[in-house]
């Protein structure tokens, strides 16, 4: 599958447009998501199963630690399809309050000497109400997690007291389809939300008026990414506050900080406006998940899920021994396809038996 994927699919979707390509892909697969038959061999194909991949995380049992990250399917249209595509679970959005257009086209692009996406989307979506109705009545058989942002619209929410009654509507209009919410808290690419959740006690009113919604299922938090743990720490305590909140992740840095590493010329990516996803966050992700964990620590009521730059499996394994419990992908599905994600399982069972664990709850945190 990946064969075919890298050798014919790729190079015809690598010559159109990435956001067209996106959206053909989506609607294609929302299609035969339809399916009962396109369905049951997509699963037969792709999905395998090990008894050493399996975990209780917040409550929820997942097949494999292996999900699809944030942004892929922002309105959950195609999650029939890509459930049968091996992952242990998906995560839609992020969905706001109100629909948005996002930012100006064009705002996807490739850059594959470095495996990289960049990103300058500006979380486009049709909004928390619609995404609820078109997401009742679907069956999935792996766990749902739902990421909420802000609406980006520069008039509205223009308040603090806006911005916390977005996530909330969003909240109380999606929990009952989700397994667990993940709060989206810096999108690198909405200039009027990237730096809101920079004072925690903006981090705090949130989860107070989350917390009067009564939340009925897990809650994740993802955070921008930093340089000084102390930001990490005050976050952490603000949580320890809220039982609700069951973990962290680390988001894309706003644009291209130093700290990524590309064998494409800097002056090049210049001219793409955007955050970076695919190999170049990957040891910035990892430096910021070492971080989390030796603030949570072995036996925290917290886990972590991670992103960023995974594309075989010794790069999962290597953020599950910092501390990930759960990891994500999304540029790997551009680059490799989703053949992807069986060779990842696949490999990631070979890797732990190697290791003698036989179970991958016993890799968590090894390194951290
Ligand atoms: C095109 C694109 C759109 C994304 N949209 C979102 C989003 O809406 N919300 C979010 O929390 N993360 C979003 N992300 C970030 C991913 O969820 C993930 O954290 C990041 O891409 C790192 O994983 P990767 O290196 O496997 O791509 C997006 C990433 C990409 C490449």
């Amino acid at each position: 599958m990946g064969i075919l994927y890298k050798n014919l699919i790729r190079p015809i979707f690598f010559r159109i447009d990435p956001e067209k390509v996106h959206n053909f892909a989506l609607g294609i697969s929302s299609a035969a998501g339809r399916s009962g038959i396109i369905s049951r061999v997509t699963e037969s194909i792709c999905s395998y199963r090990h008894p050493g991949l399996k975990q209780t995380i917040a409550g929820i049992e997942f097949m494999n630690p292996l999900g699809l990250a944030a942004g892929f399917d922002k309105n959950g249209h195609a999650v029939e399809l890509l459930g049968n595509f091996g992952f242990g679970h998906l995560e839609i959005g992020s969905v706001s309050a109100y629909p948005s257009d996002g930012n100006p086209r064009p705002r996807l692009f490739r850059v594959p000497e470095d495996k990289a996406i960049i990103v300058s989307y500006g979380v486009p979506n049709e909004g928390a109400d619609s995404v609820a109705f078109q997401l009742s009545g679907k069956k999935l058989d792996v766990p749902l997690g739902i990421n909420l942002v802000k609406t980006n619209d520069e008039s509205r929410p223009a308040t603090d007291e806006e911005v916390f009654s977005d996530y909330t509507h969003s909240f109380k209009s999606l929990q009952p389809y989700a397994s667990y919410v993940n709060l989206n808290m810096s999108c690198p690419n909405s200039a009027a939300d990237r730096d809101f959740f920079d004072d925690p006690s903006k981090i705090h009113q949130l989860l107070e008026q989350l917390s009067a919604c009564s939340p009925q299922v897990p809650v994740f938090m993802k955070l921008k990414p930093v340089s000084d743990e102390e930001i990490l720490r005050e976050i952490v305590s603000i949580a320890d506050e809220f039982s609700f909140i069951s973990g962290f992740g680390i988001n894309l840095p706003a644009g291209k900080p130093p700290e990524l590493n590309f064998k494409t010329a800097r002056e090049t990516l210049s001219k793409y406006p955007g955050a970076v996803g695919g190999r170049p966050v990957e040891e910035l992700i990892n430096y910021n998940l070492r971080l989390l964990y030796n603030i949570i620590g072995p036996h925290s009521r917290y886990s972590l899920v991670a992103a960023g730059g995974i594309f075989t499996a010794e790069d999962a394994y290597k953020k599950i021994r910092l501390g990930a419990s759960l990891v994500q992908l999304y540029t790997a599905m551009v680059y490799e396809g989703p053949g992807i994600v069986k060779k990842i399982l696949q490999d990631l069972v070979k890797l732990l038996q190697k290791d003698g664990f036989s179970n991958i709850s016993e890799a968590v945190g090894v390194e951290g």
